[in-house]
């Protein structure tokens, strides 16, 4: 995820640019660049780190011009750097791009401009771009672009300017989002609305398959193929702080809400569609022998990161057969583990910052093991140590509670515990294929359960009344339960316990008393009936319990008082949808009790300190 600005008309395009890259730094903030047309040359400034490095080169190397491009980065491809930053340009400089998505078949593209005698400069496939728009150049900047955009797979937004066409911008849209401002003889692109709204509130909406030429005057709207469009233009109503919200009243919701998208850019690319496995050669470097020799796994992470990590037990063991431990990291360092060669430990951390699963990374490799990272910041402190990196790609996480970054960490254990799977030969083609499918339908199955969040407000405010929860659930309905327990503290304030069903009768199910609200997860198919019994022991004890169930369950309404289902998927799946609705009920349970959702009290999004 990136942020892309553009200008086109008579004013200085670099203040328009660099405060909109601010509005945008939510999108990602490990670099950032812009290219403005001056005296007939297109001028680049860029940099690694925050804008206001950005700012303090520009100051030091001036430009100044009416037709700019801009952008912030989220690094996919290519670590952070000075020269993985964009705007990226072809051999000439004539062609600069801004690019926020992934091309898939970059690589393809990239051996054949090689072929032809283009040199690259950047680990990057935004650059691939510029230099296939200058390959492809027939005269004519806007034919250039639809050829260009035929032979590219991928998600992307696209902003572009040719340095001898000067009167254009180009955007482009594909599963990224791009918008057009429209001002007062000057207009404007943006990944998002609050890049704009100090300038304009009109605006057009790019669709998949579409892209405008944007003169000072003008703006030109077309599919990729060239059809004219008519559109109506949007007007935004929003104040500033609702934009940068995307509409939504708090980052949590809307990051809730972007689950099915970070799905969708974990998986994309890891993929082999043709052959229907998954393929993480191309970013861990991992011997088919070291592989085969893991003779155990340690997982290591905090909160929820660690509940991620707990599913991934179920998961890995599932399907690989090897021996998976969990460890809280500021637990795993103090209690002398037994590591040898062939344990591979596996950090995971949202943020890529977190002390303790750093210090615990740091030990494991004292101590001889290899450390792969699952992620979602590459260029943080646990991207770089780690031998090898997984990232996830669910773009920066601004709420305090963690919602997609988990979800995306669970994508990124089935796709490594596959790959594990596929090399160890633990599983039949058609078995693995039929996860991938199964992996494949998340976000749209995601989608649709985002659809139930007006029930799930419903229940919401009724248990938000109560001071006291309790989660629970089998095997991994058990992991979840944690996550939505967890989920629940820490917004809402509500104490909440979660606990494996079955274990509730060794003491825990004293506290259970008339009207207990009771969340009871049944997704579990092999332990299905055992479930029910457990909700039948909290029943008779005049709990009110939540149940949730698998779409088609007609069975457990009978044993609870209210249902929430979830699209049916293979069983080891289920956490990845489960977990939605318990982030929802969070969510609308502390805002019907008036608490701060996005900064929850006594917490930080980045606990750099043991
Ligand atoms: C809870 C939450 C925290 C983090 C934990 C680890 O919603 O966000 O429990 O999961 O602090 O953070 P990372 O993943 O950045 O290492």
């Amino acid at each position: 995820m990136c942020g892309i600005v553009g200008y086109i008309g008579s004013r200085d395009a670099k203040p328009i640019l660099i405060n909109g890259l601010k509005k945008l730094e939510y999108r990602g903030y490990d670099s950032a660049g812009i290219a403005i047309y001056e005296d007939g040359e297109i001028q680049v400034r860029k940099t690694v780190g925050r804008l206001t490095n950005l700012e303090e080169l520009i100051e030091k190397n001036p430009v100044k011009g009416t037709l700019a491009i801009g952008h912030t980065r989220w690094a996919t491809h290519g670590s952070p750097s000075d020269v993985n930053s964009h705007p990226h340009v072809d051999g000439k400089s004539e062609f600069v791009v801004v690019h926020n998505g992934i091309i898939e078949n970059f690589l393809e593209i990239k051996e054949e401009l090689i072929e032809k005698g283009a040199t690259f400069v950047s680990e990057t496939d935004t650059e691939v771009i510029a230099h296939l728009l200058s390959h492809l150049y027939d005269g004519d900047l806007v034919t250039t672009v639809q050829k260009a955009v035929a032979k590219m797979k991928g998600a992307y937004a696209l902003g572009i300017i040719y340095k001898n066409e000067p009167e254009k911008m180009i955007a482009v849209r594909l599963a990224s989002p791009l918008i057009i401002g429209i001002g007062e003889k000057e207009n404007y692109i943006a990944s998002d609305i609050p890049a704009l709204i100090e300038h304009t509130r009109d605006i057009y909406i790019l669709n998949d398959g579409e892209m405008a030429v944007i003169t000072a005057d003008n703006v030109q709207l077309m599919t990729t193929d060239g059809k004219l469009i008519e559109r109506d233009v949007f007007h935004v109503e929003w104040d500033v702080e609702t934009a940068e919200k995307d509409g939504f009243d708090h980052f949590m919701l809307k990051e809730i809400y972007e689950q099915p998208r970070a799905y969708r850019e974990t998986i994309s690319n890891r993929i082999n569609h043709q052959l229907n496995t998954v393929d993480l050669s191309q970013e861990i470097n991992l011997t088919e022998d070291y592989i085969k020799s893991i003779d155990k796994i340690h997982i290591v992470a905090c909160g929820t990161a660690y509940h991620a990590g707990l599913v991934g037990k179920y998961v890995i063991e599932q399907l690989t057969r090897i021996p998976v431990e969990v460890d809280v990291a500021s637990e795993y360092r103090y209690r002398n583990p037994i590591i040898t060669p062939n344990t591979l430990v596996m950090v995971i951390s949202q943020s890529g910052e977190t002390a303790d699963t750093l210090a615990a990374l740091r030990e494991s490799q004292r101590n001889g093991a290899k450390v792969l990272a699952i992620t979602n910041v590459n260029g943080s402190s646990v991207s770089r140590e780690a031998d090898e990196v997984l990232l996830t790609h669910a773009g920066p996480e601004i709420a305090v509670a963690s919602t997609k970054a988990y979800t995306s960490q669970l994508v990124a254990i089935y796709l490594f515990g596959l790959y594990l799977s596929q090399v160890r030969e633990t599983h039949e083609d058609a078995a693995i294929a039929k996860y991938i499918q199964a992996i494949k339908e998340l976000p749209a199955q995601a989608e649709k359960l985002l659809e139930f969040a007006p029930i799930i407000k419903q229940f919401a405010e009724r248990f938000a009344k109560h001071e006291d929860l309790f989660f629970i659930g089998r095997s991994l309905d058990f992991a979840v339960s944690l996550e939505g327990s967890l989920k629940l503290k820490e917004i809402s304030y509500i104490h909440s316990e979660a606990y494996p069903a079955g274990e509730l009768k060794h003491g825990t199910l004293a506290l259970i008393t008339d009207g207990i609200p009771v969340i009871a997860l049944a997704t579990q198919e092999d332990i299905y009936e055992k479930m029910v019994s457990n909700i039948i022991e909290v029943k008779a004890r005049n709990a009110y319990v939540l149940g949730i169930a698998l779409e088609g369950d007609t069975e457990l309404a009978k044993s609870v008082d209210e249902v929430i289902t979830i699209p049916k998927t293979l069983p080891l799946l289920t956490p990845a949808l489960s977990v939605i609705p318990l982030q929802l009920l969070a969510y609308y349970a502390a805002l019907a009790r008036g608490n701060d959702v996005d900064k929850p009290r006594n917490l930080a999004k980045s606990v750099t300190v043991e």
